[in-house]
This record gives C-alpha cells, sequence and structure tokens, in this order.
C-alpha cells in the first residue's frame, strides 16, 4: 500500500510538472483526485490491508493528496498569468475603434428647414397650428362653402361630424391672423392628410404654408417674393410661371410653374411633355377670409401660398416615388 501511495505520488508530480494548459491540469486532478482517481480507487482498498498499518497508510495517502493539490494549484496560477499575458501580447492596441455610424436629417425635414430658412432671411417668422382641426379652421372660415367638392368624404379623414384632420396647412393663415394685427409674415410648415394613395400621393404628407398681409401688398409682392424663393431652392436660372387658378380662400388665384427640372422645358415623361412642372398654389387673400378675422378690407391686404414639401424634395433630388420617403430605408436616406 505505502509503495503504490508513493508511485502514484510520483506519477501525479511529474505529470504536473509536464502539463503546458489549464484543461490538462482539470484532467490531471479527476485523473488523480476524482471520484474515480487513482488515489481515491487505492483509499477504497483501505479496509483490506492489516488494521495497524491503516493509520500509516491513511496518514501518507492524506499528505500525498494534500501535496498534489498543491501542486496542481500552483502550476495553475502559472499557465493562467502565461496565458493571459500571451492574449493581451496579440492584442493590437494601434487599432482604430469601431466607427459609431451618424444619422442624417430626413430629406423631407432638410428641404422644409431650408424653405424656412429663405423665408426667414425675408422676415417671415414660423407659424404652427393642431394637426387635429375643426370644420371652421379647415373650411367654414377659408371660404369653403359646406358643397364644396373638398369636403368629400374620400379626401378628408373625418374624426366626427365637426371635427377632422387637416387637409391643408391653410388653417394656420386664419388662426394666426385671429391672433395678430398685421403687418404680418409667416410660414406654416407642417403634416397634413388626405384620403389618398399611389405613386404621387400618400394618406399624409407635408406642407409650407406661407401668408403675408400689410397695407399695400399686391400680386407684384406675390410674384417676386415666390419667384426668389424658387430660384434660391431650384437655382437662379429657373424659369418661373404664373397660371390663373381657382381656390375658395384666395381672389385671384394662381398655381406657379417651374420650367422642368429634368429636361429644362424640352418635355419629358415627368412633365407629361409640358416643360412645366406645378409646385405650388398661391393667390391674394379672399375679402371673406379677412371679413371671417375681422380684418378691415378696405385698410389691408396680402398674399397667400401652400406648397407640398415633397414634391419640392422629388423635384429638387430626383425621386420618382413619393412613398420612398416613408419606408426608412438607410440606403435611400443615407443619401441626403
Ligand atoms: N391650401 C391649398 C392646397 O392645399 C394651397 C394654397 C394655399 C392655395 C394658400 C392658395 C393659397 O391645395
Amino acid at each position: 500500500m505505502i509503495d503504490r501511495l508513493k508511485e502514484i505520488r510520483e506519477r501525479a508530480l511529474s505529470a504536473i510538472e509536464a502539463v503546458s494548459t489549464s484543461e490538462d491540469i482539470d484532467k490531471i486532478r479527476t485523473d488523480f483526485l476524482g471520484r474515480k482517481g487513482a488515489l481515491t480507487m487505492l483509499l477504497r482498498g483501505l479496509g483490506a490491508i492489516p488494521p495497524d498499518e491503516r493509520p500509516k497508510a491513511g496518514q501518507l495517502a492524506n499528505a500525498i493528496k494534500g501535496e498534489i493539490e498543491e501542486a496542481l494549484s500552483g502550476k495553475s496560477g502559472i499557465l493562467s498569468r502565461g496565458e493571459a499575458a500571451s492574449k493581451i501580447a496579440g492584442l493590437d492596441l494601434t487599432l482604430p475603434g469601431r466607427r459609431r455610424p451618424v444619422g442624417s436629417l430626413h430629406p423631407v425635414t432638410q428641404v422644409m428647414a431650408e424653405i424656412a430658412s429663405i423665408f426667414r432671411r425675408m422676415g417671415f417668422a414660423v407659424a404652427i397650428g393642431p394637426e387635429i382641426e375643426s370644420d371652421f379652421y379647415n373650411f367654414e372660415a377659408l371660404n369653403i362653402p359646406s358643397d364644396h367638392p373638398a369636403r368629400d368624404m374620400q379626401d378628408t379623414f373625418y374624426v366626427d361630424e365637426k371635427i377632422l384632420l387637416r387637409t391643408h396647412t391653410s388653417p394656420i393663415q386664419v388662426r394666426t391672423m385671429q391672433r395678430c394685427r398685421p403687418p404680418l409674415r409667416i410660414i406654416a410648415p407642417g403634416k397634413v392628410y388626405r384620403c389618398d394613395s399611389d405613386v404621387t400621393h400618400t394618406p399624409m404628407f407635408h406642407q409650407v404654408e406661407g401668408l403675408m398681409v400689410d397695407r399695400h401688398v399686391t400680386f407684384a409682392d406675390l410674384k417676386g417674393i415666390l419667384t426668389y424663393f424658387i430660384q434660391d431652392i431650384f437655382g437662379s436660372d429657373t424659369q418661373v410661371r404664373f397660371r390663373p387658378s381657382f381656390f375658395p380662400f384666395t381672389e385671384p388665384s394662381a398655381e406657379v410653374d417651374i420650367q422642368c427640372v429634368m429636361c429644362r422645358g424640352a418635355g419629358c415623361r415627368v412633365c407629361s411633355r409640358t416643360g412645366w412642372l406645378e409646385v405650388l398654389g398661391a393667390g391674394m387673400v379672399h375679402p371673406q377670409v379677412f371679413r371671417n378675422v375681422g380684418y378691415d378690407t378696405e385698410e389691408f391686404s396680402g398674399f397667400a401660398f401652400g406648397l407640398g414639401v415633397e414634391r419640392i424634395a422629388m423635384l429638387k433630388y430626383g425621386i420618382d416615388d413619393i412613398r420612398l420617403f416613408y419606408e426608412n430605408d438607410l440606403r435611400f436616406l443615407n443619401q441626403f
């Protein structure tokens, strides 16, 4: 028994001496000290040896067990320090860190900000209004009679009979005039809603409204300011055309076209071969609208306009499907 214990001690200590990885240390621990390890198995046979030899053998076995454990933990400390050191040795601390992706403003937001900055230079302040609007502000006060086609259920999202999602930003004209006296110069950017959906229409889109009221404001001011704006945003050589049109809340009314940005007026698919693209609606504020907000129509005159932000962005950047703005595909958004 004594000899076999000593033999186990020698085998264990030389195995520990020879190992080079932490996994091998664990293996040696099970091989010798585990439940089925060499030392454990040998001690199971203790009962079979003469009783007077048992204490000595037991003592020796415990001493050997302690010796093996100490050797194992000493070696495992050396190995793990070495392993950590070689991991650090493989690290290149001069490599650059991982880059965080940087986002950008949505093209609609960018165009809206650009429009606002152009008008701010001309003394216009920014006003806002609610997206859930009353029939009064969206239609009634804007001189849109209750039998007007724009009131059709197909075009307007109604919340109830008198409350709706605003179909344009024009109600902000009325809200602003109720709050302030002339002189007045505002633009009003925001979301608008129409029951409409195809390649060029989405149920929600963005408009910027404009309103200027003062003494002696004329159609010439309207033409001058809108021409300046268009040539600033599309380029100073952009041709502008004013066409007679109709809106219930302006008189006279006009639609404003720019020379087609794709074909420069030659005629193409985008401009339906006309060479022109409609970009906004405008006109002189209708006297009935002034009366609705208590302005003196003898003293004051003004003009208003409204434009679609997505449409401007599409023409400016050559985007051919409005739905791209709402899919939030980073491959699209990253280009702006
Ligand atoms: N509100 C009109 C529209 O949505 C645009 C417009 C605004 C026209 C102001 C004239 C004056 O079509």
